[in-house]
């Protein structure tokens, strides 16, 4: 008997494996500030039909739904798609496919808002950003006149292993550099927006964050399998190089020097914000 492949897109990651625990390490860290964007379409948001770009196993969209009229969802990995469509059986305003946002099955103008959080750096594998053009285009064509775009990502300041805002991130910095290197600069971003004749562009810092509280008090979570196979930044490790993490962090475990990094961190996240949207609409 053949075993059923599972579909997954992401350019660097098994999502298909990354989702038995990303939902005990993550949370959706921008619902207030989402909701206060879609507003900004004039559209009471009870009327609004919004779509969900990669919506992995459904936080946002599990929230998302219980403010809008009608939400839909594309989702690249098989198992994401399973695991929403389990929470959300019983939910009539939800709609999820499996599918491909650089390439969508929606006419014209069907979209009041259109959210994507933490995606984006997983369209492209060109430093030039092909695929976000791609993004841009189809993203132009679902959304309403007026509509608004918002995409939840993070800024090269935040990331950076040494002063941004992740406390593990000092230990696994040639991962991060990788990761980082699939994020394009936000003033890039801005200007990409630009070009495709968006307007009213912004840059909002959600207030809430992105990992289980966990995270934040117990260094000793970073060191275990639901931690590590639940953030795709560790896709890019070798054996060799977790192996070295780990024990650079044990060592800083034992010395107690890990919280200060995480005191550091914690500092760094309370200025500048764990994530950063950038919101965009079409013209009216
Ligand atoms: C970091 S996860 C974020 C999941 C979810 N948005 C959240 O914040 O909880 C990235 C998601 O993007 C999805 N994805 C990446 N590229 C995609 C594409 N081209 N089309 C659809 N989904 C995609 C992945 O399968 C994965 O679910």
């Amino acid at each position: 008997m053949t075993e059923k492949r599972l579909r997954n897109i992401s350019s660097h990651c098994n999502y298909n494996e990354t989702f038995m625990s990303y939902d005990q390490l993550r949370q959706p860290n921008a619902l207030k500030e989402l909701l206060q964007l879609f507003r900004q379409t004039g559209i009471p948001l009870e009327k609004q039909i919004v779509l969900e770009g990669g919506f992995g196993t459904g936080a946002y969209i599990g929230h998302l739904r219980r403010h809008v009229q009608e939400i839909y969802g594309v989702e690249g990995s098989d198992e994401g798609f399973a695991q929403a469509l389990q929470k959300m059986k019983h939910a009539a305003n939800v709609h999820l496919q499996v599918g491909n946002i650089l390439s969508l099955t929606f006419s014209v103008h069907c979209f009041d808002a259109y959210t994507v959080n933490q995606v984006l750096h997983h369209l492209d594998t060109e430093p030039g950003f092909p695929n976000l053009n791609v993004f841009l285009k189809e993203s132009r064509r679902v959304l309403k006149p007026g509509g608004i775009l918002t995409i939840n990502t993070s800024s090269q300041e935040q990331l950076d292993p040494y002063s941004g805002v992740f406390w593990n991130y000092k230990y696994i910095a040639g991962a991060v550099r990788a990761i980082a290197a699939r994020h394009i600069p936000i003033h890039d971003l801005i200007s990409r927006l630009e070009k495709f004749q968006f307007v009213d562009i912004q840059t909002t810092i959600p207030s809430g964050k992105i990992f289980n509280e966990r995270f934040y008090h117990d260094p000793s979570f970073a060191l275990e399998p639901v931690f590590q196979t639940g953030d795709s930044v560790y896709c890019f490790l070798s054996q060799k190089d977790m192996k070295a993490a780990e024990d650079r962090l044990r060592s800083d475990l034992q010395n107690g020097s890990v919280f200060e990094e995480m005191a550091r961190a914690a500092g760094r996240a309370a200025e500048i914000g764990e994530g950063i949207i950038v919101s965009a609409r079409t013209p009216e």
